[in-house]
């Protein structure tokens, strides 16, 4: 049997799983659903991350052993899958020895082929996407996520990462579709020609992870242990490489540069494809931690329903890209298309069987026009599936519920069965018929559930079962309010889980759980930053850049200056502009994307999360220095 082995990432357990994680679950499993059906043997595995100096601090943040804290949150994602019904095959914990026995058989091949030595590093670190940030300094923002940068300084292992430039390059050359969509293999192209600097694998300033072979005092890097887990996670079943790693974009280049090369680096087979998705925004901002405004999935499936939220993402988010996520328009689209449209067809269709026909199904050819529309409609979703666009085969599948829903409107059946036009009856309801069975083919990988339950009521051999409806309508008055106090009271539960209190908002609470202090300095340390007060003129987003933001900040100068931040993905444009901020006024000028950057925006930086501008409650003069 053909295989197929696909994978999420294996999320960090820093905190608890949110919505974020079931996008990228959901999607990969309507793929394993989707190869499953075209008679692949399919695996899909997805784990947790629990290494590192981030889930260290987390762990020490709540007074826990990092053991004890990751327990606790990996439970919590592996029975999130299981409450919201997706068929997980492999769950792996990076914790798991099996695990670290092949993170350390991976280092060993390296080394044995001469593409790890050992040096010592010096430079800039972001602890959140933990990072090493070679070409930025300590302090500046990290290209990810847009936080400070730390210093740290090691005696570290090193991955040749130099020497795969070329390898690299040829890989996305000879293999067009190794990385997906487009835009995204075009970055990690223009990263890759930029040249590549060798990578620090191995820390000693953390003891949270796997040891290297033959060293006391190192564990490695965070990601050298979390992208291994794709192996380990079905290590011995000979479905090694995978077919698809399924990933959210900010974590691309792991996959998509380092990944490859340390798997050419052991001469191991290299994953066949990488999809890097959107980001689902939560009113316009990433979901994120820290900024509390992330949701959980269960307090809406709890209300609504699985197929309610699988629905929502897989259609009103354009797979690849950002999409919003709200409420009231998930509401507005299960309203809109299971029940008015999927819901009202199978009842319409099924009720006038029973009507009619005493629930058997007529014997008879289906009308030509709905063959026809069967056949456009199986082909247009079948291709979109395949290139993972979802909204368009829904789209495509949903365009034939609305062709049927006008043919029942046309041929109006009820005054068909008044006037004994029976054999133009039996065709038309057994054309919706055979099409709602095609529709539910189709859509079954989308919402399977619901589907079941219409195949169900669609009854067998001709004979059509009970009914009920199966998306009744919602009032959005209602289920959104239980939503949201679901939401409250799930995020006290995960918050007494984390040993935090419930009345402490995640923001603050996550702020015990940032770096520890820096060195002491003097005040004459801090004169020497200059810190003035900016009135931001104008605010455009950066080409090519989707983290930067390229604003004109008047500070009292003769002309406003140029200033690039890493803080798109917290601060729509629009909204800085005529907003007064903190600008650091002497820090050396900078180029960023060709754009020469004179000054940082301050801004208060949280674990796992976007920048906080600083910002005044009083008027203050545009110029004025803090101190
Ligand atoms: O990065 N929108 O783990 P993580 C869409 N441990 N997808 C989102 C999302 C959002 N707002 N938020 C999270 C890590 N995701 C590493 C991975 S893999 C070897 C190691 C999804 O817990 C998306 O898939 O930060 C994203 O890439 C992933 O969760 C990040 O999860
Ligand atoms: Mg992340």
């Amino acid at each position: 049997m053909k295989q197929f082995y696909l994978t999420t990432p294996i999320y960090y357990v820093n905190a608890a799983p949110h919505i974020g994680h079931t996008y990228t679950t959901i999607a990969a499993e309507v793929i394993a659903r989707l190869k499953r059906a075209e008679g692949y043997d399919v695996v899909l595995a997805t784990g947790t991350d629990e290494h590192g100096q981030k889930i260290e601090r987390a762990a020490k943040a709540v007074g826990k052993s990092p053991q004890e804290f990751t327990d606790l949150i990996s439970a919590e994602f592996s029975k999130q899958w299981t409450e919201l019904g997706l068929q997980i095959d492999r769950f792996k914990r990076t914790t798991d020895p099996e695990h670290h026995k092949k993170v350390q058989e991976l280092f060993l091949r390296c080394q044995e082929r001469g593409f790890v030595y050992k040096s010592s590093y010096t430079g800039a670190y972001c602890v959140s996407d933990e990072l090493y940030a070679n070409e930025a300094k300590p302090g500046e923002p990290c290209p990810i996520c847009g936080r400070p940068l730390e210093e740290v300084t090691e005696e570290n292992y090193f991955f040749k990462l130099s020497a795969f430039q070329d390898r690299l390059l040829e890989l996305y050359e000879a293999q067009p579709d190794f990385i997906q969509p487009e835009i995204r293999r075009n970055e990690v192209l223009a990263f890759v020609n930029g040249g590549l600097q060798d990578l620090s694998i191995s820390r000693t300033s953390i003891t949270w992870g796997i040891p290297v072979p033959n060293e006391e005092k190192h564990v490695f890097y965070v990601w050298f242990d979390a992208l291994t887990t794709y192996m380990s996670a079905v290590e011995g079943e000979g479905r090694w490489p995978a077919d698809l790693h399924l990933i959210g974009k900010e974590i691309l280049r792991f996959h998509a540069v380092f990944w490859p090369a340390f798997l050419m680096a052991a001469d191991w087979p290299l994953p066949k494809q990488i999809f890097a998705h959107g980001w689902l925004l939560f009113e316009n901002d990433k979901m994120s931690k820290s900024k509390g405004n992330l949701l959980r999935a269960t307090p809406i499936t709890n209300v609504v329903g699985i197929d309610a939220l699988r629905y929502f993402l897989l259609r009103e988010v354009v797979f690849g890209s950002d999409g919003n996520f709200s409420l009231d328009a998930l509401v507005a689209r299960y309203n809109a298309d299971l029940a008015n449209g999927l819901g009202n067809l199978t009842s319409r269709t099924l009720t006038m069987i029973k009507q009619y026909r005493e629930g058997k199904v007529p014997d008879v050819p289906v009308l030509d026009a709905v063959a026809a529309q069967i056949a456009a409609t199986q082909q247009q979703a079948k291709a979109h599936y395949a290139r993972f666009e979802f909204s368009k085969a829904l789209e495509s599948i949903w365009a034939l519920i609305g062709f049927l829903d006008k043919l029942i409107m046309e041929e109006k059946p009820w005054v068909l069965a008044k006037t004994g036009e029976a054999a133009r009856l039996d065709t038309v309801l057994t054309s919706t018929y055979r099409a709602l069975q095609v529709i539910c083919d189709l859509a079954h990988p989308a919402i399977p559930a619901s589907i079941d339950k219409i195949r169900a009521q669609m009854g067998q051999d001709g004979q059509v079962g009970d009914l009920t409806p199966v998306f009744p309508r919602l009032d959005a008055k209602l289920v959104i309010p239980q939503m949201q106090e679901l939401e409250q009271a799930e995020l006290a539960r995960q918050n007494a889980l984390l040993g935090k209190t419930p009345e402490v908002e995640p923001a603050a609470a996550e702020v015990s759980a940032v770096s520890p202090l820096s060195p002491e300095i003097t005040i004459d340390d801090f004169v020497k930053v200059d810190l003035r007060v900016g009135l931001v003129i104008s605010a455009e987003a950066v080409k090519g850049a989707d983290k930067l933001l390229h604003l004109k900040v008047d500070i009292g100068e003769a002309e406003p200056r140029n200033i690039v931040a890493g803080i798109a993905k917290a601060y729509a444009p629009e909204t800085l502009v005529n907003r007064k901020v903190v600008i650091v006024a002497n820090l050396a000028p900078r180029k960023l994307r060709g754009i020469e950057s004179k000054g940082m925006i301050v801004a208060a930086s949280l674990e796992g999360g976007s920048p906080v501008l600083a910002a005044f409650l009083e008027e203050v003069p545009v110029g004025a220095r803090l101190k």
